[in-house]
C-alpha cells in the first residue's frame, strides 16, 4: 500500500469539484475504472449512467470529482428503503480515485458530497460493502467513520461448477 498522506502532500492538493456525472464524463470514468480494475466495461457504464446519472430524483447519485477539466474520481450511491428490514438508508457501492490523485482528500470529498445528498432526503444511515481482501478500501471507509453494522453478507456459488 502506498505511503499515507502527509501535511505537505495535503497542501499540494489540486482544487477538486464534486458534481453529478454528465454523459461527456463517461469516457474518462470508463478509462479510470479500467485503470483500477483492468476491465474495460463500456456497456456497463452506459447502463449505470442511464440509471444513476439522469432522472435519479434525489435518490440515485453518480458523482464525479473533477480537477481542472479532468475526472479524477467517481462514486455511485443510492437510497434504498425498507430492504433488509431497514428504514431508508444510503448505499455507496462504487468508488474509485485516479491513482495519481490519491491521498489528497478526493475520496473524502466524494463521500462527503454523497453523505450530504443522502441527508437532504432524511437518510440517517450510510452503508457500503467491501471485499475482505481489499485493505485499502477498508482503511478508507474506516477513516470516514464507518464501522461494522448490523447486516451480515451471505453468498452461495450457484450454476455449473467453473
Ligand atoms: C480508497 C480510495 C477511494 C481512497 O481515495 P483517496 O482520495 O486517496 O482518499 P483520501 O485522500 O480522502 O483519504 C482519506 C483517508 O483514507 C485512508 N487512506 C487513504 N489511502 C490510504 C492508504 N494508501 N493507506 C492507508 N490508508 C489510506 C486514510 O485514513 C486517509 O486519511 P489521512 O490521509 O488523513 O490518513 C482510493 O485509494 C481508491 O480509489 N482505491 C481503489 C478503490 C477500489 O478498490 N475500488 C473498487 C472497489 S469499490
Amino acid at each position: 500500500m502506498p505511503r499515507r498522506r502527509t501535511p505537505e502532500s495535503k497542501a499540494e492538493a489540486p482544487a477538486v469539484q464534486v458534481r453529478a456525472a454528465r454523459r461527456a464524463d463517461l469516457p474518462e470514468v470508463i478509462a479510470l475504472d479500467a485503470t483500477v480494475t483492468g476491465l474495460h466495461k463500456a456497456d456497463y457504464w452506459q447502463r449505470v449512467y442511464r440509471r444513476y446519472g439522469v432522472a435519479g430524483q434525489g435518490m440515485r447519485h453518480f458523482l464525479v470529482a473533477v480537477a481542472g477539466a479532468r475526472v479524477v474520481g467517481f462514486m455511485i450511491g443510492e437510497v434504498r428503503d425498507w430492504e433488509f428490514g431497514s428504514p431508508p438508508c444510503g448505499w455507496v457501492f462504487a468508488i474509485d480515485v485516479d491513482p495519481r490523485a490519491r491521498q489528497k482528500g478526493v475520496g473524502s470529498q466524494l463521500l462527503g458530497a454523497m453523505r450530504e445528498r443522502f441527508e437532504r432526503v432524511g437518510v440517517r444511515t450510510l452503508r457500503t460493502m467491501l471485499a475482505s481482501d481489499n485493505p485499502l478500501i477498508l482503511s478508507f471507509f474506516r477513516s470516514q467513520g464507518l464501522r461494522a453494522g448490523r447486516l451480515i453478507p451471505l453468498e452461495l456459488d450457484i450454476g455449473p461448477p467453473p
